[in-house]
């Protein structure tokens, strides 16, 4: 198949608010050694995106300066090495960047099938929320089932994927939304409890609960030392994002009086093994939940390409509950 030279993306013109992301007409990505070349139909959004073109949340320096962390679409070019994927094949794909596109590039080892049955849009909402989550509760967290799980920002893309992820493997789970409204959502997707943080106190909450076994969190500030009293004996609190600010001030003794552990981290700096071995994972443990049900996309909504300023205000304001995608492919 012979590409056209140039396409279509959204860059961020200069650091700032939504309406930097500009349309422009660059060079069709190549594919390196172990890549694929990807025509995007549907281009997944992430308050990562935002920080990025907030200046916030710098790309590794091989990584696309475009934003967009995750796709659907068809391979349309195979660099050398990759034997699993052929052109015409329909995947989703974690990306190193670039997903704001008409084609992208990414490590083969990255792109997954398109569950059976599943519209492109939606498997558009799979690879960011799906890899940080898997990674972050199951491989790093060690969530088990039975345990008792809180998961803050209950209705963000990352909180509905959580939710029931977490519900999938047995877990009892708790989380946290800004209105009423959202904390429905999160006991309709599977959650025991939700918790209005702007009206209650999750912290007594959980301990009623005899306190949470695992904790992911991505509010950060004063939320640290809450999470830690609101954690059991031998508890795991992993942070993945820090919406009030990083830095608290916290008792260690009680850290190690009760054997806590505190842990973390971010998807897009890890090596191109690293998220392998996580997309490996992904299809083994929560395809499956995805092909009975047990797992499905919450859909906040649509916007084309050319308005990806519109769905960056639509992911800064509070009201949006899941994900958000924009429709790249006419
Ligand atoms: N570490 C990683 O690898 C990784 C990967 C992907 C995403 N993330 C992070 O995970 C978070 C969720 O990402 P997303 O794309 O799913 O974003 P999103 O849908 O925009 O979710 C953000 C959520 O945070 C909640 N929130 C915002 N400000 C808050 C505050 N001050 N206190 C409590 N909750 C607050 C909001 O819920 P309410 O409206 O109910 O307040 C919203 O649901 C982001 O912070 C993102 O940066 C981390």
């Amino acid at each position: 198949m012979t590409l056209s030279h140039s396409m279509l993306a959204m860059e961020i013109s200069a650091p700032g608010g939504p309406d930097v992301l500009k349309p422009v007409s660059v060079p069709v990505p190549v594919p390196g050694h172990g890549q694929i070349i990807i025509r995007v139909a549907y281009a997944g959004v992430n308050r990562p995106d935002a920080l990025q073109r907030a200046g916030a949340y710098a790309p590794p320096p091989s990584a696309s300066p475009l934003p967009g962390l995750e796709c659907s679409g068809t391979v349309v070019e195979v660099g050398p090495g990759v034997t699993r994927w052929q052109i015409g094949d329909k995947v989703c794909a974690l990306l190193p960047g670039g997903g704001y596109a008409e084609y992208v590039a990414t490590p083969a080892a990255h792109a997954l099938p398109v569950p059976t049955g599943m519209s492109m849009r939606d498997a558009a909402c799979l690879p960011e929320t799906c890899f940080t989550v898997w990674s972050n509760v199951v491989m790093r967290g060690g969530l088990a089932a039975g345990e008792r799980f809180l998961v803050h920002g209950g209705t963000s893309g990352i909180g509905t994927t959580a939710i029931q992820i977490a519900r999938a493997l047995g877990a009892r789970v708790f989380a946290t939304a800004g209105t009423d409204e959202k904390c429905k959502v999160c006991t309709d997707l599977g959650a025991e409890a939700a918790l209005n943080y702007r009206t209650e106190d999750f912290t007594a909450a959980l301990k009623a609960e005899g306190g949470a076994n695992l904790i992911l969190d991505m509010v950060g500030g004063g939320y640290i030392e809450r999470n830690i009293k609101a954690l059991a004996d031998d508890g795991r609190l992993v942070q993945i994002a820090f919406l009030q600010g990083a830095k608290a001030e916290i008792n260690f003794a009680e850290v190690m009086m009760r054997r806590l552990t505190i842990t973390g981290s971010t998807l897009r700096p890890q090596s191109d093994l690293a998220k392998a071995r996580i997309a490996a994972e992904v299809e083994v443990h929560v395809w499956p939940m995805l092909a009975s049900g047990a797992l499905k996309v919450v859909h906040d909504s649509e916007y084309d390409l050319n308005d990806a300023p519109a769905a960056h205000w639509r992911i800064e304001a509070p009201g949006h509950v899941g994900k958000i995608v924009l429709k790249v492919e006419n």
